[in-house]
């Protein structure tokens, strides 16, 4: 962010943007966000946004675009097949990733799809800093196992730990020599580390990782959806970098990667997704399955006014300024929270802000959701719409077993430059009312599960009348306001 310091010592992040096309919101009062919860079977994925105040759901999709991203939208290209607008997508990924070939797809599982039935065979394992819901049921589907060798400080709630994303090195080896490197269908690296806060790796780490799979003859897959929050963190916090471009961080990443895959609903801020390499056999290998469950091979799925909106939100991805928008209001958020005693994941990473559920709801069980219930329960004391990532969002195993994640985690996303400071104020105020009053809030027991990816249309109930409890202590402590 450009160096700005308020002369009365003010701390807040400042927005290097400004608005110029808005959206209206609506605050439903506290009786019909209870309503409209017990309607969405207590998921918040099952809520109308028309009743959602501040949608802190995700970042897919959802980041502001800019003025040059809308005005790039108008000279799309629409023709089936050579199109001029994935002529110039494909010329800015050569560009920023120094990768000969693309394969477009319509969004990031959906290079996922392609990259776990081309390389995930029965009995293989991808190892991995950690999973992401989606990436794991596709290796999963097509009969491979994931393995997570994130180093350990990745798991603790708070730490002042700055590469929380890194992997294990000797954990990485030791697997590899286990299994034996055949059985490797290739190790994942995630940027930006979703489900463990959206905390990032170092490039050093990135590469030991690649060392080690060059030792193995292993491939390196690296999956960029959350790729800007990493390099805007590496800049930051990783002194050796502190002299490179944004430019030459996302070259050298590339440079240390076989494929780069990733989800252009977070990358580029438009919607889509694809896959880069710079190797013509494994481009080769992969390429067949794009027009099968794609589209052809110069549109993928995706709409070509969003591919020419990506071109341009991968070049603004390379401006510093544009990516320490995120960071800089969830470090807000987070330091704010944590002041205020509400515990969160520490230090403040990308994504979004998230809250510790087993810490702030410890009397709730693992197996009543607590990530899960918070979500329910933030929703009601203030129409913020935020997302379970914790046992939930995790799957039974094929015996029905359901396993109790290692986090419980309610996310908070803040999507890029679409949040004033007086809406996260506004947010803060709420959940820390609602930490003050967290002995009210029980827990969750399904009563529609389905078998895949259940957090998505799941239905619950609460496990008691704690809901009602909570919204009569909002009118006691609140009166008539919203
Ligand atoms: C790290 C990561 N990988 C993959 C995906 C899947 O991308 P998409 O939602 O575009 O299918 C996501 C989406 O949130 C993600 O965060």
């Amino acid at each position: 962010m450009a160096n700005v310091k308020f002369f009365f010592g003010d701390d807040v992040p400042l927005e290097m943007h400004k608005v110029r096309i808005v959206q209206k919101l609506s605050l439903p009062n506290v009786d019909e966000r209870l309503t409209y919860m017990r309607e969405a079977g207590n998921n918040t994925f099952l809520l109308n946004n028309r009743d959602v105040f501040m949608d802190m759901l995700t970042d897919s999709g959802v980041n502001a675009m800019s003025d040059q991203q809308l005005a790039a939208m108008m000279i799309a290209d629409d023709s089936y097949a050579g199109s001029e607008t994935f002529t110039r997508l494909h010329n800015k990924l050569r560009e920023i990733f120094g990768m000969e070939y693309f394969l477009p797809a319509h969004q990031g599982r959906a290079a996922e799809n392609i990259l776990s039935q081309t390389f995930v065979t029965p009995g293989s394992v991808v190892p991995m800093n950690f999973h992401f819901t989606t990436t794991k049921s596709h290796i999963v589907l097509n009969g491979g196992r994931v393995e997570e060798i994130v180093i350990p400080e990745g798991l603790e709630i708070e730490s002042d730990y700055p590469f929380k994303g890194n992997t294990d090195i000797p954990r990485l080896r030791a697997l590899i020599e286990a299994e034996g490197a055949d059985k490797i269908a290739y190790v994942r690296l995630e940027a930006g580390t979703n489900l463990i806060g959206g905390q990032p790796y170092s490039l050093e780490n990135m590469r030991q990782v690649r060392e080690v799979c060059d030792q193995f003859g292993v491939l390196l897959v690296l999956d960029a959806s959350l790729l800007a929050d990493n390099l805007y963190f590496i800049k930051e916090r990783e002194a050796a970098c502190k002299d490179m471009t944004i430019r030459e961080l996302t070259l050298e990443m590339a440079r240390l990667s076989h494929i780069i895959y990733f989800s252009a609903r977070k990358l580029g801020c438009a919607r889509g997704g694809g896959i880069c390499t710079d190797d013509q056999a494994l481009y080769m290998k992969m390429r067949e399955l794009v027009p099968l469950y794609e589209g052809f091979l110069t549109y993928g799925g995706m709409s070509v006014r969003e591919m020419e909106a990506m071109t341009v939100g991968l070049e603004e991805t390379m401006d510093e300024d544009m990516i320490s928008q995120g960071p800089i209001f969830i470090e807000y958020m987070v330091n704010e929270l944590k002041r205020r005693g509400v515990p969160v994941v520490t230090p403040a990473g990308g994504l979004g802000c998230h809250i510790n559920a087993m810490g702030f709801l410890p009397h709730v069980p693992q197996n009543q959701y607590p990530a899960g219930a918070l979500a329910t329960a933030l929703y009601i004391a203030s129409g913020v719409r935020g997302m379970e990532r914790g046992t939930l969002s995790e799957q039974r195993d094929e015996n029905g077993v359901e396993p109790l994640s290692e986090m419980e985690l309610l996310r908070l996303a803040m999507p890029r430059r679409v949040f004033t400071l007086s809406q996260v104020k506004y947010a803060i105020d709420r959940i820390h009312w609602l930490h003050e009053n967290r002995a009210i809030v029980g827990g969750l027991k399904f009563v529609e599960e389905p078998r895949i990816l259940r957090f998505f249309f799941g239905r619950l109930d609460p496990v008691s009348d704690w809901q009602e409890r909570l919204v009569a202590k909002f009118k006691a402590d609140l009166g008539d306001t919203l």
